[in-house]
């Protein structure tokens, strides 16, 4: 990958795909330059990346853009030489996918298509095809067990399906044409710049303010929990030194239950300077109507990718959690641009819609 000059990156604006490309450029020796292809969705904020923007424009180029229009990509794959992709552009929440599905299947597969149909006709000068994937392809398990690259897929929702669906789209066009690629399934990631709609997020920003908390069913659904720089690191890792053709799971070894990782958020909360008169943040717990088809269990085996290419994840819990809180409390105005929806206002004024 140390030969690649123009890497596209899709959802570059979006919660991954922002501190992805912040690290490439602020940690890793990635020399080379980034094109970044982002619709602006209801998830997507340039507001990430703005100093990005300003302080490296000769390394950094956002492109408002919806990776289903075919003529706008063959036009980025040839105006700017794109000799390797990234791909994490996605409709990405779960409880979305169950009320509005169409968009999932409209991004994450067409889309997904659609890019691959461009990487196939630029084939002569693509380094790799780099697919970001999720461990929900695997569906649910029960109290033992992880989930292995070997696991078949069993996806119980729509936002699992599409994705299930692009990455068996990926390894065709690697199978059929010859594409060189990648693919990572990860587990739940967690850190700054996650939209809150997500759990971690939802509950930070909610217990800040001694809202009710939201928990769905028992609470005792559990997750493997990841920070966002650990998945990044592993993503470059993976691009790097890789098996062309391979699929590498990526996760966290924090398997939780829902409802503890909200009591340790009420706690380091309580323990902050944030703390609420009379009242324990616990009390605000409130149990709601489940999730239909809620996925039980996930759970990860990495060890493919510890034992090829020497990846593990560097923080815990513990260490992850408090640097998300932090961050959320240090960062007020970026929450308060989501809040307000001021960030949609950001957007039409640098680039005309949003
Ligand atoms: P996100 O919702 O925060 O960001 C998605 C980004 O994609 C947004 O910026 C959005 O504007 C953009 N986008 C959506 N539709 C588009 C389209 N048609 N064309 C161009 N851009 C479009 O998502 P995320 O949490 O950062 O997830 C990124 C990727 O990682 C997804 O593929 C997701 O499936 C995968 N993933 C996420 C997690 C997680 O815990 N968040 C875990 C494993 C895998
Ligand atoms: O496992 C990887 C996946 O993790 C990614 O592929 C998805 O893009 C990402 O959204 C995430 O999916 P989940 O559905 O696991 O994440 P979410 O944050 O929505 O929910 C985490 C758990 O918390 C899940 O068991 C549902 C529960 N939950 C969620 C919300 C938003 C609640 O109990 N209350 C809530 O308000």
């Amino acid at each position: 990958m140390h030969s690649v000059k123009n890497l596209l990156v899709t959802g570059g604006c979006g919660f991954i795909g922002s501190n992805f490309v912040r690290y490439l450029l602020e940690e890793s020796e990635f020399s080379g330059r980034i094109i970044n292809i982002d619709k602006l969705t209801y998830a997507g904020n340039p507001e990430n990346l703005s100093d990005i923007e300003e302080t490296l424009p000769a390394r950094y180029k956002f492109i408002q853009g919806d990776i289903c229009d075919q003529d706008l990509l063959n036009h980025i794959f040839d105006a700017y030489k794109i000799d390797a992709i990234c791909h994490f552009a996605a409709e990405s929440h779960v409880d979305r996918s169950i009320v509005e599905p169409d968009a999932f299947i409209r991004t994450n597969i067409i889309g997904t298509f659609a890019l691959l149909e461009t990487a196939k006709a630029n084939l002569a000068r693509i380094h790799l095809f780099h697919h970001i994937s999720t461990d929900e392809v695997f569906g649910s398990l029960p109290e033992e067990g992880f989930f292995t690259e070997e696991t078949s897929y069993k996806p119980n929702s729509p936002y699992s399906a599409s994705k299930a669906s692009s990455d068996h789209l990926v390894r065709a066009y690697h199978k059929t044409y010859g594409l060189p690629i990648t693919v990572s399934n990860c587990s739940n990631n967690y850190g700054p710049y996650q939209f809150p709609e997500k759990l971690i997020p939802l509950m930070i920003l909610n217990a800040m303010e001694g809202k009710p908390l939201p928990v769905y069913g028992d609470g005792k659904n559990v997750r493997d929990w990841l920070y966002v720089r650990d998945h990044c690191a592993a993503i470059w890792t993976i691009m790097e030194r890789g098996r062309r053709g391979e699929t590498y799971n990526i996760g966290g070894k924090t398997e939780m239950e829902n409802i503890e990782i909200v009591k340790m958020i009420c706690d380091v909360l309580d323990n902050s300077t944030k703390r609420l008169e009379n009242q324990s943040r616990q009390e605000l717990i409130t149990f709601v109507k489940d999730r239909p088809g809620h996925d039980r269990r996930y759970a990860i085996d990495f060890s493919k990718l510890t034992k090829e290419l020497g990846w593990s994840p560097s923080e815990s819990l513990e260490t992850g959690l408090s640097k998300t809180i932090k961050w959320y409390i240090d960062n007020e105005e970026w929450v308060r641009h989501i809040k307000t929806g001021e960030y949609l206002s950001w957007i039409r004024q640098h680039y005309g819609s949003g």
